[in-house]
C-alpha cells in the first residue's frame, strides 16, 4: 500500500512539544519529531498491548533483544549478541550514564561542536567536565575532522569521546577512514568513544552507514553506542534507547551507572517496549517509503535554498532529516531563528544552542508534509525578501 506522507495531520492536538512551543500561527520547523503518523503496524501493537490491560512493571522482553540483534545484521551488517544490549528510557540518558560508566568525577569528556545541543550538558551529569574542539568547516561548507588537533585536545583525563554518528545537526555520514583515525586515536589515549547512532537509519542514497564499533573488535571494546527506533520511526514520546556495549568490564561499569536511574532496578515503560519491538520486527517496509519521501525533501529545500534564499547557504545533508542552513551572510538584525520567527513566522532551532561554530546557523526539519515544507520556504523567502527591500 502507498503511504500517505502529504497528509497533514493535526500534530498540536497531540500536545507535542515541537508544536506547544509556539503560537499557533508559527511553523514548527525545529524540535526532531516527525509530522508523520508512525507505521500502523507499531499502532497495531501498542493498541494490543493496552488491550491486556496489565500495565506492571515489566522485565525486558527477551523478544525485543533478538529483533535489535537482526534488525541490526541485516540493516547495518553488525553483528551483536542479546547480552550486549542495554535497555534505557532514552538515548540522551545514555550519554550521561557511559560518561559516568567510564569515567570518574571530574574526568574530561571530549566533545566536537556543533552538535546535538545535550551533548554539551552530559558531563555535567556525571560530574565530568566538557572539553570542546570545533569541527573544521571547509570552503564549500563540507565538516571535517581535524586530526592533530583531536589528538591534542585529548588530555590524560579524558575517558571518554562523544561521537554523533550520523551527525546531528550537519547531517554528516562519516566515512570508514574518519571513523578509523577517530577509534585508532582514541584506543591509544584510553578515550573510550560514546557514539550516539540514533540516526543511522536514515541515511540518504550514496551514502553508508558504519557503525564505529563494527570496524574491529579492539575498537568494539572500546566503545559504547547508543540507538533507539525514535527518530526513525518517530516514537520519542515512548521514551526508548538501548546502549550497545561487546565488552564484559564495560558492561559491568554501564550496569553499575544505571544505578543513577530511579527505582531499583530501573524500569522501562511497557509501552515503550512494546513499541521498540514493532519497529524493529516490522518497521522497515514503512522506512523504505518514508526515506524516499525524506530525500525527496530534503531535495526539494536544497535546491529552494540556493535558487530563492540570498545569502543563505546549505549543503545537502547526508544522513538526519534535519537541514543546517547557513545564514551568516545574509546579516540579520537579530539572530537568525529569531528572524525567522518574529518575521515569518516559522520556528526553526537557533545553531547558537550547539555550541562553538553553530552561531549564524539555523536548523531546520524537514520531516513533515511537502505541502509544509513549501509553506515554510515561502513565508522565509518572503520574510528575506522584506528586509532586502528595507536596506
Ligand atoms: C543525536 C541525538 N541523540 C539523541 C536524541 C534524543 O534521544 P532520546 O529522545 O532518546 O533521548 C536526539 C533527538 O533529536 C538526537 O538527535
Amino acid at each position: 500500500m502507498k503511504l500517505d506522507f502529504d497528509r497533514i495531520l493535526d500534530c498540536r492536538s497531540t500536545e507535542g512539544t515541537k508544536w506547544t512551543t509556539y503560537p499557533e500561527d508559527v511553523l514548527p520547523m525545529g524540535i526532531a519529531d516527525q509530522d508523520f503518523r508512525a507505521p500502523q503496524l507499531i499502532i497495531d501493537a501498542l493498541h494490543a498491548r493496552v488491550e491486556q490491560g496489565v500495565y506492571g512493571l515489566q522485565t525486558p522482553p527477551r523478544v525485543l533483544s533478538d529483533l535489535i540483534v537482526d534488525y541490526l545484521a541485516h540493516r547495518h551488517n553488525w553483528e551483536i549478541v542479546p547480552d550486549d544490549i542495554f535497555y534505557l528510557p532514552g538515548v540522551t540518558d545514555g550519554l550521561s550514564l557511559a560518561c559516568r560508566a567510564v569515567g570518574k568525577p571530574g574526568d574530561h569528556v571530549l566533545i566536537q561542536t556543533p552538535v546535538y545541543s545535550p551533548f554539551l550538558e552530559a558531563p555535567r551529569k556525571a560530574d565530568q567536565v566538557p572539553l570542546f574542539m570545533e569541527l573544521t568547516r571547509t570552503e564549500s561548507g563540507r565538516y571535517i575532522v581535524d586530526f592533530d588537533q583531536f589528538e591534542d585536545t585529548i588530555t590524560d583525563r579524558t575517558s571518554s569521546f562523544l561521537l554523533c554518528s550520523p551527525h546531528n545537526p550537519i547531517g554528516k555520514v562519516f566515512g570508514r577512514q574518519e571513523l578509523e583515525r577517530t577509534a585508532e586515536i582514541c584506543l591509544r589515549k584510553g578515550t573510550v568513544v560514546i557514539s550516539d547512532d540514533i540516526h543511522c537509519d536514515l541515511v540518504y542514497s550514496g551514502h553508508t552507514y558504519i557503525p564505529i564499533a563494527k570496524i574491529d573488535p579492539e575498537i568494539a571494546a572500546n566503545t559504547i553506542t547508543l540507538v533507539a527506533p525514535s527518530k526513525t520511526f518517530n516514537l520519542a514520546g515512548l521514551k526508548f534507547g538501548a546502549a550497545i556495549i561487546q565488552n564484559k568490564t564495560l558492561q559491568e561499569r554501564f550496569r553499575q551507572s544505571l544505578d543513577m536511574l530511579s527505582g531499583f532496578p530501573y524500569h522501562i515503560s511497557v509501552f515503550a517496549f512494546a513499541g521498540a519491538a514493532a519497529a524493529y520486527q516490522h518497521g522497515e517496509a514503512w522506512l523504505h517509503e518514508m526515506l524516499p519521501y525524506l530525500e525527496h525533501n530534503r531535495d526539494t529545500l536544497h535546491k529552494f535554498v540556493s535558487e530563492e534564499l540570498p545569502g543563505i547557504q546549505m549543503r545537502l545533508p547526508e544522513a538526519t532529516f534535519l537541514a543546517w542552513l547557513n545564514c551568516r551572510a545574509a546579516e540579520f538584525p537579530t539572530t537568525p531563528a529569531d528572524f525567522f520567527l518574529e518575521q515569518a513566522r516559522v520556528g526553526l532551532s537557533d545553531g547558537a544552542i550547539y555550541g562553538d561554530g553553530g552561531k549564524g546557523f539555523v536548523r531546520l526539519n524537514f520531516a513533515c508534509p511537502r505541502s509544509v515544507l513549501m509553506k515554510a520556504l515561502m513565508r522565509m523567502r518572503r520574510a528575506l525578501i522584506s528586509i532586502q527591500n528595507d536596506t
